[in-house]
């Protein structure tokens, strides 16, 4: 069995756990920075010590268990660990399709075919991405969020829990679509936007 590392300890790290086990991985320890969480442990595995010990370590498989999407990128470039790229076996993923190291597709997630997902890409429970889509780095798919063919996503972009996005639309890199919204129109970097339609409603503060 292919030994993990996952690094991040918080919520959506339990669900990583769940993932990458029932893809076969024997997850061996999780790492986090914040000292209370060590020694405690998540889902049976034991958090052992900071991101940077199993991160800076070329002879580790990573997986970052990190919600928030810049930080993720983050660590990813900095690192010198190899990233595996995770699919829940009940995932439908086609052969065709392109993901990134340290992506994560959860179980009950569809990607179709000659779509192309960037490294440490989420694809979350119940979410789809269509035929032809291009996802950039760090992007994350909220549950039950839909992608139409042919829709390009920039880096960092997070799509809310349910939302949708017709075909063949752009979303510039770090916007944030809300839940629920429905994106009918190409929408720039760095917004959010909610609604149906979706529209701008406020300007990012570090979000
Ligand atoms: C869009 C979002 C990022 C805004 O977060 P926020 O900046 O904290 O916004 P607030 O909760 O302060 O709400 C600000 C306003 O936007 C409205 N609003 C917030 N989210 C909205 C949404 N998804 N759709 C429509 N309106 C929304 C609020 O009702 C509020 O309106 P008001 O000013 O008239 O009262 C957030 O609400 C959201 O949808 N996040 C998605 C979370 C998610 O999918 N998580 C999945 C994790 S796996």
């Amino acid at each position: 069995m292919p030994v993990l590392v996952v690094v991040g300890a918080g919520g959506h790290a339990k669900v990583v756990i769940a993932t990458a086990r029932a893809a076969g991985w024997d997850v061996a320890a999780v790492h986090d920075d914040d000292p209370a969480r060590w020694g405690t442990a998540l889902l049976g595995i034991p958090v052992t010590g900071p991101c940077a010990d199993a991160l800076g370590d070329p002879a580790q498989t990573c997986v970052l268990a990190i919600g928030h999407n810049a930080t993720r990128r983050r660590l990813g470039t900095a690192a010198s660990c190899r990233f595996a790229t995770v699919v829940h076996p009940a995932a439908v993923v086609h052969e065709s399709v392109t993901l990134g190291p340290g992506t994560v597709v959860f179980a009950g997630a569809i990607v179709q075919p000659d779509t192309r997902i960037g490294a440490h890409g989420i694809v979350n429970t119940g979410a789809s991405v269509d035929h032809d889509c291009t996802l950039g780095e760090a992007v994350h798919i909220a549950p039950g969020a839909r992608l139409a063919g042919g829709v390009r996503v920039g880096d960092e972009v997070f799509i809310g829990i349910g939302a949708s996005v017709t075909p063949n639309r752009s979303i510039g890199a770090r916007t944030i679509v809300g839940a629920g919204a429905v994106v009918v129109s190409a929408l720039p970097a760095d917004i959010v936007a909610v609604g149906v339609p979706a529209r701008e409603q406020i300007r990012r503060a570090g979000i």
